[in-house]
């Protein structure tokens, strides 16, 4: 038994606490990771604050990186010391997204229990209650217990902030632009909403070669940041729809041909249909609340031959993407580091996810040391 520190979340809508937890040792097919860093992804701020309801209490935090301290028993295909991403999603292997070989699509993950697959927890609090991990894997914790599956080896040499990213953000945004749209080269491309999500788009779409890439968000900030990633261009969304629509068209010859939709509002979701041209795809990233819903109007779409693609985890396949997307980082061609804003601590949770709220932060990222 290990005693460690992690952010709690005991009430969604009430701020989350630090604690002193005691952790189990790794038992068969498990591996204990030593938390570096873990990312401070809006999906955190999501459940922080209720808009989708999860079982508490529950350890934070589902993007992180680290080194691999103790193995379980029977586990061959990590050492100690291997330094390690973590999924948010380990899949069943047997329901039906399983089987079609589409892990990203699994609704059956034990991920989404926030236990181990066997339904055990690894952490209690000071009163010997059982804590859950988020996802699986609790990030935001000194230290965590996740099933071998989870812990994807990364290559020595990357930053645990950047490794945390590609747990989820960068997977996330890469994925949607080569993975779930296969944005072909020359292609034109708008990415609404320019948090880590967002900007991991205009990376993707740099990567696969799109001719234009206009970036849009409401806090100009996010801009310049997208720009130093390879957008062509820069739209400062207002509240008024019909200008950004046509600014965007203005920007693309009549409307982007893959429009990312990275924030997870209505509002903006009906913005990326719109505002696509004959044939266009908008592809749904962000996640709104549960009970959300946005309307478009059908007789353009289907006249159109518009598309609509919904992308969960960037279609991963994390044993296979988290180390191409960490050897394209050393190769200097997913400049992940840029989308770091500042390093803070645990104890500087609830004010990261305030600046979060506000559309003040790039990734904010939790360090330990
Ligand atoms: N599909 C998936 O698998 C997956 C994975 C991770 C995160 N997500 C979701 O992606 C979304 C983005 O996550 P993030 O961590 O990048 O968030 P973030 O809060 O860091 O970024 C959101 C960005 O959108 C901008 N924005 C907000 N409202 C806007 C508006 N009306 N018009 C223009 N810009 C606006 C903000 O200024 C900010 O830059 C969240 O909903 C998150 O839950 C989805
Ligand atoms: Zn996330
Ligand atoms: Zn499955």
């Amino acid at each position: 038994m290990t005693t460690i520190r992690a952010a709690v979340l005991r009430t969604a809508g009430e701020p989350t606490t630090v604690e002193d937890l005691t952790l189990a040792e790794p038992r068969a097919g498990e591996v204990r990771v030593r938390i570096f860093a873990s990312g401070v992804c809006h999906s955190d701020l999501h459940v922080r604050d209720g808009d989708w309801p999860r079982p508490t209490p529950i350890a934070m935090g589902h993007e992180g990186a680290g080194v691999v301290d103790a193995l379980g028993p029977g586990v061959r295909s990590l050492a100690l010391g291997q330094p390690v991403a973590l999924s948010w999603l380990v899949p069943c292997g047997v329901c039906r997204a399983c089987r079609a070989d589409r892990p990203w699509a699994c609704p059956d993950s034990p991920s989404f229990r926030h236990r181990m697959p066997d339904g055990a927890t690894v952490l209690a609090d000071e009163g010997g209650s059982a804590v859950l991990s988020y996802c699986g894997i609790g990030t935001m914790a000194s230290a965590t217990i996740v099933p071998e599956a989870a812990a994807i080896a990364i290559p020595d040499g990357v930053d645990p902030a950047v490794a945390a990213m590609i747990g989820c953000c960068v997977t996330t945004g890469v994925g949607a632009v080569l993975k779930t749209a296969q944005v072909p080269a020359g292609a034109s491309v708008a990415v609404i909403g320019l948090g880590g999500v967002g900007l991991s788009c205009v990376m993707g779409a740099v990567l696969a070669g799109a001719a234009r890439i206009v970036a849009v968000d409401r806090v100009a900030a996010k801009l310049d940041v997208a720009r130093t990633l390879g957008a062509t261009d820069a739209l400062l969304a207002s509240d008024d729809r019909a200008a950004t629509v046509d600014a965007l068209r203005d920007l693309t010859d009549g409307g982007p041909d893959f429009v990312f939709e990275a924030i997870g509002l209505p509002a903006t979701v009906e913005l990326a249909i719109e505002s696509l041209p004959l044939g266009g795809t908008a592809v749904l990233v962000g996640m709104t609340p549960v009970e959300a819903r946005a309307s478009f109007a059908v007789y353009p779409f289907v006249d159109g031959s518009r598309r609509i693609l919904g992308s969960n985890y960037g279609f991963a396949d994390p044993p296979v993407d988290f180390p191409r997307y960490a050897a394209l980082h050393l190769a200097g061609r997913l400049p992940i580091d840029r989308l770091i804003d500042r390093r803070i601590g645990l104890d500087d949770l609830e004010a990261a996810f305030d600046r979060l709220r506000a559309g003040d932060a790039r990734r904010q990222v939790v360090v330990f040391d």
